[in-house]
């Protein structure tokens, strides 16, 4: 059969139909046109920094090697012996001359030449042709601010392109300080049984759930009614963030999506360890003077770079979302900071990301739950056949004239959601970058065209 993509969303009534979440025939599609197509995240900086350092990852389901060369720039190869098939590099990381495969011994340098194959004259006396059978190469490899990410597609747009408006969202969390990010400690790694849609969706563009999927957490520790009442005094009433904040908005544009509430407060973030609330107000003055007021004052915010790139202001997690078939999902979970905080700092950090967003993370569990619940609702028939409303503030959408880029709109609607997912489509139903793209730049035309202001 051939699936009709585009039928699937209908992002212009707000609706979607949930088998994309279930079919295996999209889900090798999104391998072929979403994850060999996209810019994808391989590492940090600050994992390879020296030559012959390497880090091990994934484009989608393909194994990827990256490697710092020589000469200091990075490659990045498919982990995959090209004689038969077996994995090279086995170690998370660390640091080589040579990756020689386990099953025959073949041996590749680290720019992927194929370099030594055991009992060659014996065991190819005709000849064997080395240079021909090298490590697959990733196409293009381009770094951001420390982030480096590859892409199969050498027709993909270049990388800053590619990120567009949403450069400045991320800037918020790789730009507060001089001397940029590094990632600490371990990376968390852990599957949930879930589409990795519904987690990259949800972190582009869903600060509804938090009002209830993490109450309980809120409650136990947020700040407590009475403290806050005692702070206000008699005759005020504590409200919510949504009436307290100074504004709130979500980005959606090109699949990618953002959105943060900016309050008064530089260290306003009930999630974090002290330390971490002392050194956000400490540094305000230096992130004002980088990012200006709307970005330093950034409170929890959250954000999606599409297809599986996402991040926490605030939190300092940073998280791959990659595909394991379409009823699973594998996270990777980083802890990123800035290079130049004190070192007891980048410590509360990682206690802090790791104890709301690790595998056991009191918010990471909230999240969880929904979305394995959903998937399982999504094996009946009838359930991933209907239709699922996604028309929060549809028509409210926005060009804002205070600095903030791209299309914006109050930060509870789905504005982003629906980029994301038009985008999506465009890109599996498309057979170019240009096509897709040319498709994706209409629907925002419209969008912001129909919109009210
Ligand atoms: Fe790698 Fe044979 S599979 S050497």
């Amino acid at each position: 059969k051939t699936i009709d993509i585009q039928a699937l969303i209908d992002s212009k009534n707000g609706q979607v139909t949930p088998s994309i979440y279930t079919d295996p025939e999209i889900y090798e599609l999104e391998l072929e046109r979403i994850f060999g197509r996209c810019w994808l995240f391989l590492a940090h900086e600050s994992q390879i920094p020296k030559a012959g350092d390497f880090f091990n990852t994934y484009m989608g389901e393909d194994p990827i090697v990256v490697v710092r060369q020589k000469d200091g720039t990075v490659k990045a190869f498919l982990n995959q012996c090209r004689h038969r098939s077996m994995r090279v590099s086995y170690a998370d990381s660390g640091n080589t001359k040579a990756f020689t495969c386990p099953y025959h011994g073949w041996s590749y340098a680290t720019n992927g030449d194929l370099i030594e194959v055991p009992l060659e004259p014996r065991a190819y006396p005709q000849g064997l042709c080395k240079s021909k059978w090298g490590l697959q190469e990733v196409t293009k490899v381009a770094s951001y601010k420390g982030l480096i990410f590859g892409t199969w597609d050498e027709n993909a747009v270049n990388l800053e392109e590619y990120m567009g408006d949403m450069a400045w969202y991320l800037d918020g969390v790789l730009d507060r300080r001089e001397g940029g990010t590094e990632i600490v400690g371990g990376i968390h790694k852990w599957t949930i049984d879930c589409n990795w849609k519904f987690a990259a969706e949800q972190f582009a563009s869903d600060q509804y759930h938090a009002l209830f999927s993490h109450a309980s957490a809120v409650q136990v520790l947020g700040a407590k009614p009475e403290d806050e009442q005692k702070a206000l005094g008699s005759g005020q009433t504590a409200r919510p963030v949504w009436e307290t904040a100074k504004d709130a908005l979500q980005f959606g544009q090109d699949g990618h999506g953002s959105g943060f509430f900016f309050t008064e407060k530089p260290d306003a973030n009930v999630w974090v360890d002290g330390e971490v609330s002392d050194y956000y107000r400490e540094t305000y003055p230096e992130a004002l003077e980088r990012l200006g007021e709307i970005r330093a004052l950034r409170l929890a915010g959250h954000n999606t770079l599409f297809p599986t790139l996402s991040w926490l202001n605030g939190t300092a997690t940073l998280r791959v979302w990659h595909p394991r078939g379409p009823n699973q999902v594998e996270v990777w979970a980083f802890c990123i900071t800035d290079k130049n905080a004190p070192e007891e700092v980048k410590a509360a950090f990682e206690r802090s990301a790791t104890r709301a967003f690790g595998p056991a993370g009191f918010l990471e569990q909230d999240d969880s739950e929904n979305w394995v619940e959903i998937q399982k609702i999504l094996r009946g028939h009838r359930a991933r056949n209907s239709q699922l409303c996604m028309e929060m503030g549809m028509g409210n959408e926005k060009i804002r004239d205070d600095g903030v880029p791209g299309i914006t709109n109050y930060i509870f609607s789905e504005t982003a959601a629906r980029g994301f997912y038009q985008h999506w489509a465009n890109l599996l139903s498309s057979q170019t970058w240009q096509e897709a793209k040319a498709k994706t730049d209409a629907y925002q035309k419209t969008l912001v065209e129909n919109s009210k202001e």
